[in-house]
C-alpha cells in the first residue's frame, strides 16, 4: 500500500495579540507564528479502513479514535488511511501539536490521493490553517486569515513544565479582550530592527496563563538573564520560548535549563 512520511513541526507564537472578541465568544487574534525543526512524525498509508496508532515519548493520553484531530482530518478528507503518529511534542502545550498533526495528515493525503483538500481547515482547530503553511506567517481573524512572512533564521529554546493549561480557561482569565494589534513588522533585511520590534510585541495570554498555572512564571524566570533577545510564552501555554541570535548560545542554555529542571521538557530548535 502506498505510504507517506510527514513531519508536523512545533508551532511557536512569537507574538500573540488578542484584539477583540466576536459575539460567538471566539477571540480575534494578531499573531506572528514560526515553525521549529522539531516536531511529531507521521506515517500515512492507504488502507481499507481508517485507523490511528500513537507511539513515541508523548503517546500517553493521546486518543486513538475520532476525538483525535488526525482522525478527524482523515475523515474530512474522505478516504480511509492507516495513520501512525510518533508523538514527540508535549501536549496540550501551546505549540500546536494537535493542529500541526492534523495539517500534516492533510498534506500526506493530498499527495497520496493527488487532490487538494478544499474543506474547512479551521474545523480542525484554530491553528490548523497556519499549520498547513508550516512556515513563518501572520495569523489574524480567529486563526482563519493567514499570510506568509519572511523571517530571519532564529535559534530558540522551548521549555514545557508538564502542566496542562486548558485554552478556554486562559481566555476566560484574560481581562482586556481588546488590545492593540501588532505594530508593522520590519523587513528581514533589517535584522536589528526586527529583533527590537520582536522585543516590543507581546503575548496577551501570558498574564492570564500565569494566573491559571503559576509554574509558567518559573519557566519564564528560568529562561531569563541568559542572553536571550526575547523570552515569552507560546499560544495559551504552558510552553515558553527564548529566542537567540546565536545558535551555540541556545544549545548551551537548553543544556543548563535541562540540568537545573530535569522534570521539564527542554528542546533547542531552529525556527523558520
Ligand atoms: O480551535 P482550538 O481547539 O485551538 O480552540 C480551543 C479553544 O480556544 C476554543 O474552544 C475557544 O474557547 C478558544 N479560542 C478562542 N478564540 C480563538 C481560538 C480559540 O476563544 N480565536
Amino acid at each position: 500500500m502506498p505510504q507517506i512520511e510527514v513531519f508536523a513541526p512545533a508551532k511557536v507564537n512569537l507574538t500573540l495579540h488578542v484584539t477583540g472578541q466576536r459575539p460567538d465568544g471566539y477571540h480575534l487574534l494578531d499573531s506572528l507564528v514560526a515553525f521549529a525543526d522539531f516536531g511529531d512524525h507521521l506515517s500515512v498509508e492507504t488502507a481499507n479502513a481508517l485507523s490511528l496508532k500513537v507511539i513515541g515519548p508523548f503517546a500517553k493520553g493521546v486518543p486513538e479514535d475520532n476525538s483525535n484531530l488526525c482522525w478527524r482530518a482523515a475523515e474530512l478528507f474522505g478516504e480511509p488511511v492507516a495513520i501512525t503518529l510518533d508523538k514527540r511534542l508535549p501536549h496540550p502545550a501551546g505549540i500546536g501539536g494537535g493542529s500541526s498533526d492534523a495539517a500534516a495528515v492533510l498534506r500526506a493525503m493530498e499527495t497520496l490521493f493527488q487532490r487538494p483538500y478544499e474543506g474547512d481547515a479551521l474545523a480542525l482547530g484554530a491553528d490548523t490553517p497556519v499549520c498547513r503553511i508550516a512556515t513563518a506567517a501572520r495569523m489574524q481573524g480567529i486563526g482563519d486569515v493567514v499570510n506568509k512572512v519572511n523571517l530571519i533564521p532564529m535559534a530558540a529554546v522551548l521549555v514545557n513544565p508538564g502542566v496542562d493549561v486548558p485554552t478556554p480557561s486562559v481566555f476566560k482569565a484574560l481581562e482586556s479582550k481588546s488590545n492593540a494589534p501588532m505594530t508593522e513588522m520590519p523587513a528581514p533585511e533589517f535584522p536589528a530592527q526586527l529583533w527590537s520590534w520582536l522585543e516590543n510585541q507581546r503575548n496577551d495570554l501570558e498574564e492570564p496563563a500565569r494566573k491559571v498555572a503559576p509554574v509558567i512564571s518559573d519557566v519564564l524566570h528560568a529562561l531569563s538573564g541568559r542572553g536571550a533577545r526575547v523570552v515569552r510564552m507560546s499560544g495559551s501555554g504552558a510552553t515558553c520560548f527564548a529566542l537567540f541570535e546565536n545558535d551555540g548560545l541556545a544549545d548551551l542554555v537548553a543544556r543548563d535549563v535541562a540540568r537545573d529542571h530535569p522534570d521539564w521538557w527542554v528542546q533547542a530548535v531552529r525556527l523558520a
